[in-house]
C-alpha cells in the first residue's frame, strides 16, 4: 500500500486512450489499493490509472457510497442530463459546470476479472463518465467550450506557481 504521486496536466498520459488490462492477478489488485491510497490522500472520489502515469483502462472510484474497481470500463448507456460542478485530482480541482448523463451504465471487469454492469445516478454517475474519460486519454476540461478551458487552465496553473 502506498501513495503514488498524481500525475498533472499537461503531461500526455493523461491525453492517450490506456491499454486494456489483461492481467487479474496479485500485480494489478496491489496497484487498485495503491490507487484507493492515492484517492483517499488526496481527497477524491475517483482515481483513473493514467493519473498515476500509468497508460492503462483502469480507475477506482469511492462515490456517494458505491465503490468499485473498473477494468476496462465503457459507458454502455447514459440517460437524461445533469449540469454539475466538477473538478479533477490531475488539474488541481480547480471547478468548473460539466454537463454529463444524469443515469449512467457502466460496464467493466473487476479485480478477477469478471465482467459487470452497475447502474448509477447523479454524482456516482457523472464519476462513471469522468473516470472512463480518463481511460480514453480525454479530462474534464476537453469538454468545456474553450473560454472555460482556458480559464481552468489559467487558474490551475497560477494555484500551482504559489505551492
Ligand atoms: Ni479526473
Amino acid at each position: 500500500m502506498a501513495v503514488r504521486k498524481i500525475t498533472e496536466y499537461p503531461e500526455p498520459v493523461l491525453g492517450i486512450v490506456g491499454k486494456p488490462v489483461e492481467n487479474f492477478d496479485a500485480d494489478l489488485a496491489a496497484l487498485c489499493d495503491d490507487m484507493f491510497d492515492t484517492m483517499y490522500d488526496a481527497d477524491g472520489v475517483g482515481l483513473a490509472a493514467p493519473q498515476i502515469g500509468l497508460n492503462l483502462r483502469l480507475f477506482v472510484m469511492d462515490c456517494d457510497g458505491l465503490k468499485l474497481v473498473a477494468a476496462n470500463p465503457e459507458i454502455v448507456s447514459t440517460e437524461g442530463e445533469q449540469s454539475g460542478q466538477e473538478g479533477c485530482l490531475s488539474v488541481g480541482k480547480v471547478p468548473a459546470v460539466v454537463v454529463r448523463g444524469a443515469k449512467a451504465r457502466l460496464r467493466a471487469q473487476d479485480l478477477n476479472g469478471v465482467w459487470f454492469e452497475q447502474d448509477a445516478e447523479g454524482y456516482a454517475a457523472r464519476c462513471f463518465q469522468h473516470e472512463t474519460d480518463h481511460c480514453d486519454g480525454r479530462l474534464f476540461i476537453d469538454r468545456l467550450p474553450k473560454l472555460r478551458r482556458d480559464m481552468v487552465v489559467k487558474r490551475f496553473k497560477k494555484e500551482k506557481s504559489w505551492k
